[in-house]
Formats: structure tokens, C-alpha cells, sequence
């Protein structure tokens, strides 16, 4: 496919939480898909890595260094995206994390934290980013990361759920919202997903060849970047408040369906 048809080239592009995993594969995908491409991170030197990589695909790469988890920061941060890149068309918003615990045993505390990590913090962060949008008056993509736990129920996993399901919620809403100022909002919800925090075994790629995922792999970063981009490009203009699982099957399965062992085959 030609590049052109994604409507990317030149396109100014953000990706919080573009350190490692799922967020290097995302910048570089939308790098090779002609945007230039500001990496905000806590971690600098993650940040300069990936953007030393988005140099070297011929687009530009620039960092941001910055919590995008507090409220005062991110004024700062979208400021100094702008001021690099010269404004902002897209942005990817990776960052997340989960609390893992038993429901009967979790703080209110931990359950707050998954809310400011998953669902506040896109709240405050696309807000400023829409703002910044509608002054240049030319629309724009977003895209957040939820995840398949936003939508099942998922045991030790109550408050990032929750804060996920009000993601996908927040992303309908704004979508809405910011639709008739040309601004797309979707999420992604992956399934399980080999990023580095959630780092692979043969233990582990032994225990999802046999899992109940239809695809019976585990996905790789690069599984989200390409849905991501496709989501920020022209090839979704007419799609927002979506959220698209990425996910190897895993949603659309039934997974107690037990009519290959007890029902009669059809033929
Ligand atoms: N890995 C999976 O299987 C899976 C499944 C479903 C959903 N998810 C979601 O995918 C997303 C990415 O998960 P991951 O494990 O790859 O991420 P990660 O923990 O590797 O973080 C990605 C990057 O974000 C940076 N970062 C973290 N907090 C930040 C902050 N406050 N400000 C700026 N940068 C920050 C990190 O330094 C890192 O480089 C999350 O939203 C997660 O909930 C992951």
C-alpha cells in the first residue's frame, strides 16, 4: 500500500509513553508512515533512544520529558510538543499500568491510583490537547490505549478494569464532544500483549499456545502500532468513539463452548 492513502506524510505526531514496548513500536510505525514524531517519557534516555530511531527512518524525532500522570505538568509538556513540532496532529496515549490484587483485599488508595493512571490522567491530558487542536482549527486524531479488561471482567483485576471501562466510555464521549471540531478519538483494547514489563519465557509462550486465544499467540508490540496507525490515519476518517480490540480472537470467543465435546459435529 502506498503511504499517501494513510493521509500521515508530514502529519506531527505524539506518543506518551513512546519509551519502550508498545510505544517505540508505535512511534516507529507512524515515523515509516510519514509523520514526524515527539516521544514523551518519564525516562529521558528511553525517550532519546526512540527518537534516535524515528531520526533514522528520515522523519523527524524529538522528546519530551515529562509525567503525564500529574495535572501540573502537562500544560508544560503539551506546550513543549508544540513549540518542537510546530503543533500536534495525532497523538497515541500508551501510558497505563495495572494494580493486581484481590478485590476483597485492595485499598480505596490502590483502587484511586488505577483511576489516576488509566482514566484521570487521558481526562486532563486529551483536554489539553484538544484545546491546542481547535486553536489551529485543523481537526486531529487520538488514540488511547485501554485494554480487553475493559470490557470482561477479569478477576484480581477490579480497579484497572474499571478504570479501562470508564476509558472506553471517556473515548465515546469525546469523541462526540470533539467531532464537529474535527477531532477523532478511538482506544485500542489489547489482549496480551509481549511488552517489557510483561516479558516473555518459554514458560509463558508455552502457556498461550495453549490458552484459549483463537490466534494461540501472544501479541507483540508492533500488533498495537499498527493499529494505532491505522486508527490516526486517513484510512479511518470516518471512525471515532470506537474502541478496536487487538487481541488475537480472544473477545469473540466463547470460551466455555463445550459443543466439540458433547454435541454431535453439524457434519
Ligand atoms: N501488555 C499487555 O498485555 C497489555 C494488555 C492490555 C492493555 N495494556 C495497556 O497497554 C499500555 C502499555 O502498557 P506497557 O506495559 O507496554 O507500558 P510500559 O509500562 O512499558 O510503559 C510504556 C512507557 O510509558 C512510560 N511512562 C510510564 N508512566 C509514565 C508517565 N506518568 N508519564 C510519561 N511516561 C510514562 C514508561 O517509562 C514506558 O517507557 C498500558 O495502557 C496498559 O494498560 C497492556
Amino acid at each position: 500500500m502506498s503511504t499517501s492513502m494513510l493521509g500521515l506524510d508530514g502529519k506531527r505526531a505524539v506518543v506518551f509513553g513512546g519509551g519502550q514496548g508498545m510505544g517505540e513500536a508505535t512511534a516507529l510505525c507512524l515515523a515509516q508512515a510519514g509523520c514526524d514524531v515527539a516521544v514523551v517519557d518519564l525516562v529521558e534516555e528511553r525517550a532519546e533512544q526512540v527518537a534516535q530511531r524515528v531520526t533514522e527512518t528520515g522523519r523527524r524525532g524529538v522528546t519530551v520529558v515529562g509525567d503525564v500522570l500529574d495535572d501540573a505538568e502537562v500544560p508544560r509538556v503539551v506546550g513543549a510538543i508544540e513549540e518542537k513540532l510546530g503543533g500536534i496532529d495525532i497523538t497515541v496515549s500508551i501510558v497505563g499500568q495495572s494494580a493486581f490484587g484481590a478485590a476483597l483485599d485492595m485499598t480505596p488508595d490502590t483502587w484511586d491510583l488505577d483511576q489516576r493512571r488509566n482514566l484521570r490522567y487521558f481526562f486532563v491530558l486529551s483536554r489539553e490537547v484538544a484545546a491546542a487542536m481547535i486553536r489551529r482549527g485543523q481537526g486531529g486524531a487520538m488514540v488511547a490505549i485501554a485494554s480487553v479488561d475493559g470490557i470482561q471482567g477479569s478477576a484480581y483485576h477490579s480497579s484497572y478494569g474499571a478504570a479501562k471501562a470508564g476509558l472506553i466510555s471517556l473515548v465515546k464521549s469525546l469523541a462526540v464532544e470533539w467531532a464537529p471540531k474535527g477531532i477523532r478519538v478511538n482506544a485500542i483494547a489489547p489482549g496480551h500483549i509481549v511488552t517489557p514489563r510483561l516479558y516473555d519465557t518459554n514458560e509463558r509462550a508455552a502457556y498461550y499456545a495453549e490458552s484459549p486465544i483463537p490466534m494461540k499467540r501472544r501479541g507483540q508490540p508492533v500488533d498495537i502500532a499498527k493499529a494505532a496507525t491505522f486508527l490516526a490515519s486517513d484510512l479511518a476518517s470516518y471512525v471515532s468513539g470506537v474502541t478496536l480490540p487487538v487481541d488475537g480472537g480472544l473477545l469473540a470467543a466463547n470460551l466455555i463452548n463445550a459443543g466439540h465435546v458433547f454435541g454431535r459435529p453439524a457434519r
